[in-house]
């Protein structure tokens, strides 16, 4: 569904593989001996030093050095964006203006105070750099996170390109960053001893040195630390015996589960490979909401936690180097997703959308996804709709214009003017999917192997062959590489962005995008010889639905507080009965219904309209006063049909991010999603007592869609970055889900899909699997 949240990409991080150590260095520009990094790509140093252990000190002495080039840059304490102390800094005239800043969701960090930032005698600005010197008081803990400084942890940069609306204002408005990666921070390695940080106050340098806090136990549950000599360690390459593989699955999402499944239960050796961890608590997961915290049901568990995905610092479910939300952990997207589920209707495998012909016969692929993952419109373990009044005042709206009312996984084909209540894929009142069902009878086969917090870098191949996996556990094979059995085969299930930085690190793709690869030491080291590139058109032609929020009020309606309060202080009520049989309000996730509606754009083609109604917004823009308790939110996305295009890439840091918008890229797709969202509301004053209040009188519904932020139409629904088609000069894909001028490398996860589907992806994704599943299974040559 979609989050009407801005992604400015500082998402999260936590575990990061191959994450780069500090280390510790003097800036011979000041004599300060810091414990930072620098980033080759960018050529920025950032580095912190603290006082000595045992002061109870909050701050440290921090400072960043930065090309001209950089107009601003951010540092994240904590690692990730939300809820986070920031310290945001830039060049102006000749000297730096910073400020402390803080975001409690995925947009423009607002000024915090509480930190005391001095900058230092050493702050300067020369023709080529910046370099911001600064002591940061009252700067180890922050609302809701704090630094331990005798451990190490993540923090993350932001670098940006495009310079802030007003340089002199330390307040300012500046723009999304250009890049960020992240770092781990070695704060125990960064402590100076009480003269020489007095002396870096005073402007001076120091001995040159800093000390290591090492954590000795001691008998009762104290613990003390004592200063050491910091010494370097070289890390020794252990190797096992590697086991090969008939299959080795990347990705552990919607379409690498179903995979995985179907080809272990046909009896391939299969390893499943994924980069984040448990999930939900059958999958060993643990995090819990305090309320559910002598339970079994995690944050993954428990459906009406899903609007809390957004707002909660931890964060360690996002993929910390994609900069649109995607679920890095058991499940995938599906763990963290709105779980709306729908089987696909025949137009959404026709080769009008894209499909090769031998695709369009989905049916029996459907329903064996439907057998094994049944969909549900009452998801409460106790049979009963809770919160239907949104459903009620949007059936209002909508009959007068002949919609009719269906269950909607009951009657696929049918979606002009229908609705229903919302259908997940959850199982006992719980968040299910994939997870709960495939992978558990997958996990019960000997031939079968999930590894988890194993990151895929790359393909290994020799032209046209792959003959491993490169990963970063050394415990899978000589220097990380999984080996595959003579005829075995790689499917890649990394997701939209996943699977095309896959594609590219093992020089598969555009130039331009090898190129980026290429100027990356560490991953151009992995790379084939050039004369082994394949050219293909991976990431481009991808697709995502616009979608844009109308919000309104009704006095019937229960805002449901707007979903803030679930975490930490839900409805006693709720959460009680929740805990008791899994029934209830938090048995769903935020929509209570879903309707679609056909147009037929100028340009002849038709396109379908999906309506997704919930409690609460995700923002409100009107001058005119409101009651919050009575918010709901009607989202319309355009989807089947949708001409529009755009293209995904990597950032010199090789971050994953659209590097063309998809939205709106024919003016004809703005055109009819318009027209749909003028007919939502053209029946908004005959309904006592309905006010749509975004956008509210003061704005026509012209003038919003023109304004509507870009990031804000992202749907999170993203597919065809190795679309499948009829070439390599259209398509990455064959037929067989085969990547062209490959043996045996194939794809089978989101980015296959070459056209949005009718309604949200997920059930079209699994379906899409199993039909893949079944064409590798059948095309000769494989182990
Ligand atoms: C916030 C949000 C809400 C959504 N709501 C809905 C909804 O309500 N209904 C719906 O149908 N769809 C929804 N979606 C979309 C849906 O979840 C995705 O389309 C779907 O999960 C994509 O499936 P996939 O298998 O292609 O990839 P993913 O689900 O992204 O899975 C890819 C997996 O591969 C792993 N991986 C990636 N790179 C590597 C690597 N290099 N090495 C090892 N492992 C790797 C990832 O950790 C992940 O587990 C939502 C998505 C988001 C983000
Ligand atoms: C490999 O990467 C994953 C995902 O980032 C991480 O959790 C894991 O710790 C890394 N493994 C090693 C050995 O560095
Ligand atoms: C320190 O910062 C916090 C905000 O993080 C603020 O609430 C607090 O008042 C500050 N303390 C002092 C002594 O200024
Ligand atoms: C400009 O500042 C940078 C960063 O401190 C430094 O490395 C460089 O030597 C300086 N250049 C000159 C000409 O002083
Ligand atoms: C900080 O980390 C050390 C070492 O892991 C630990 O012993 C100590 O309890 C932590 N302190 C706090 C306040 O969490
Ligand atoms: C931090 O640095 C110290 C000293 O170099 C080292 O012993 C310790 O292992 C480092 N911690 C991490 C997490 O790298
Ligand atoms: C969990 O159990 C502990 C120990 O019985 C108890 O102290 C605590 O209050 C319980 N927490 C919740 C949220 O029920
Ligand atoms: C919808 O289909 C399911 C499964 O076939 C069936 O159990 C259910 O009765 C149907 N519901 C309606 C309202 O037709
Ligand atoms: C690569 O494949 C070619 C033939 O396709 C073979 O001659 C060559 O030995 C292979 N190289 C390696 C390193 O396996
Ligand atoms: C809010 O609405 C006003 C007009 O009513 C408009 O000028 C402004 O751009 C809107 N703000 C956002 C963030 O959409
Ligand atoms: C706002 O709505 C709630 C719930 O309908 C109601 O209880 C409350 O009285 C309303 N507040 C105002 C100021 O109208
Ligand atoms: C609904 O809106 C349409 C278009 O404005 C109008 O023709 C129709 O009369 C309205 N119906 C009702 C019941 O208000
Ligand atoms: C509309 O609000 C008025 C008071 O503001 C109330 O008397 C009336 O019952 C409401 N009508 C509906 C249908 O809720």
């Amino acid at each position: 569904m979609v989050k009407a949240h801005l992604t400015i990409g500082l998402l999260p991080l936590l575990r990061l593989a191959l994450a780069q150590q500090s280390s510790s260095y003097v800036d011979p520009l000041n004599g300060i001996a810091f414990q930072g990094m620098t980033d080759s790509t960018y050529g920025i140093t950032i580095g912190a030093v603290f006082p000595p252990v045992g002061t109870q000190s909050t701050e440290f002495i921090g400072e960043i050095v930065a090309p001209k080039s950089a107009t601003w840059i951010g540092v994240a304490l904590g690692g990730a964006m939300v809820k986070n102390l920031l310290l945001v800094a830039w060049p102006s005239e000749n000297s730096v203006v910073a400020s402390a800043r803080y975001a409690t969701g995925h947009v423009l960090p607002s000024v915090y105070s509480g930190p005391v930032i001095t900058n230092l005698p050493s702050t300067s600005v020369n023709d080529t750099h910046w370099n911001w010197v600064f002591r940061c008081q009252n700067c180890t803990s922050w609302t809701g996170g704090s630094l331990n400084t005798t451990t190490s942890s993540t923090w993350a940069w932001a670098y940006s390109t495009s310079a802030v609306d007003t340089p002199s204002n330390p307040s300012s408005t500046f723009k999304i960053h250009t890049d960020f990666g992240h770092w781990t921070e070695n704060m125990s390695a960064g402590h100076a001893s009480a003269d020489d940080y007095a002396s870096y106050l005073a402007g001076g340098s120091g001995s040159g040195s800093t000390t290591t806090v090492s954590s000795t136990a001691t008998t009762g549950t104290a613990t003390t630390t004592t200063a050491t000599t910091t010494s370097s360690t070289t890390s020794s390459g252990p190797t096992s015996t590697a086991a090969a593989y008939d299959y080795v699955i990347v990705g552990a999402g919607p379409g690498g589960i179903v995979t995985a499944d179907r080809l272990s239960q046909a009896g391939k050796k299969v390893l499943l490979l994924e980069r984040g961890g448990p999930s939900t608590g059958q999958t060993g997961g643990t995090y819990k909401a305090p309320w559910a915290a002598n339970s079994t049901l995690t944050k993954f568990d428990i459906p009406g936690l899903f609007e809390t995905m957004f707002t909660d610092p931890e964060e360690f479910w996002w993929c910390p180097d994609v900069t649109v939300f995607a679920g890095c952990l058991i499940g995938g997207g599906t763990s963290v997703n709105g779980a709306l589920y729908w089987l696909p209707n025949d137009a959404d495998f026709s080769s009008a959308n894209g499909w090769p012909s031998s695709w369009e016969s989905h049916q029996q692929y459907t329903n064996a996804l439907a057998e094994r993952l049944p969909s549900s419109d009452t998801p409460s373990t106790d049979g009963k709709r809770y919160m239907q009044e949104t459903f009620a005042v949007v059936e209002s709206l909508l009959e007068p214009q002949g919609y009719r009312q269906i269950t909607i996984n009951n009657e696929t084909n049918s979606k002009d003017h229908v609705y229903g209540h919302s259908a997940f894929d959850f199982v006992n009142g719980k968040r299910g999917g994939p997870v709960a069902t495939y992978l558990q009878t997958a996990l019960q086969r000997t031939n079968f192997a999930l590894k988890t917090s194993v990151l895929v870098s790359n393909v290994v191949r020799n032209g046209s062959q792959i003959t491993g996996v490169q990963t970063n556990d050394t415990s899978l094979g000589p220097n990380g590489v999984v080996p595959l059995t003579p005829n075995g085969r790689v499917i890649l299930s990394a997701g939209s962005y996943g699977t095309a930085r896959i594609l590219f690190q093992s020089g598969i793709g555009p130039s331009d995008q090898l190129a980026i690869v290429q100027s990356n030491a560490a991953a151009a080291a992995n790379l084939p010889p050039s004369s082994d590139f394949i050219n293909l058109p991976v990431g481009q032609a991808v697709s995502d639905n616009p979608s844009i929020n109308l919000v309104f009020t009704h006095p019937s309606v229960d805002s449901y507080d707007n979903w803030a309060n679930v975490w930490t202080s839900p409805r006693a009520a709720d959460a009680e009965q929740y805990l008791k049989d899994q029934s209830g309000v938090f048995a769903a996730t935020s929509p209570r219904m879903n309707f679609w509606r056909e147009y037929t754009g100028t340009d002849g083609k038709t396109r379908t309209m999906q309506g997704t109604v919930r409690p609460g917004a995700a923002s409100v823009n009107t001058t005119n006063s409101y009651n919050t308790s009575q918010i709901f939110t009607i989202t319309a996305y355009l989807s089947q049909g949708i001409t529009s295009r755009g293209r995904i890439g990597l950032t010199p840091s090789l971050n994953a991010q659209p590097i063309v918008d998809p939205w709106f890229q024919d003016p004809t797709d703005k055109v009819v999603l318009t027209q749909a969202l003028g007919d939502i509301i053209a029946n908004v004053s005959s309904i006592a007592n309905l006010t749509l209040i975004t956008p509210d009188s003061g704005m026509t519904l012209g003038e919003y869609i023109d304004a509507y932020d870009p990031a804000t139409m992202n749907s999170n629904h993203w597919v065809g970055s190795a679309k499948i088609g009829a070439n390599s000069s259209v398509a990455v894909v064959d037929s067989n889900a085969k990547v062209f001028n490959t043996n045996n490398l194939f794809i089978a996860d989101a980015s296959i899909i070459p056209a949005l589907p009718v309604g949200n992806p997920q059930g079209m994704i699994m379906s899409t699997a199993e039909q893949a599943a079944a064409k590798i299974l059948a095309l000769a040559g494989g182990a």
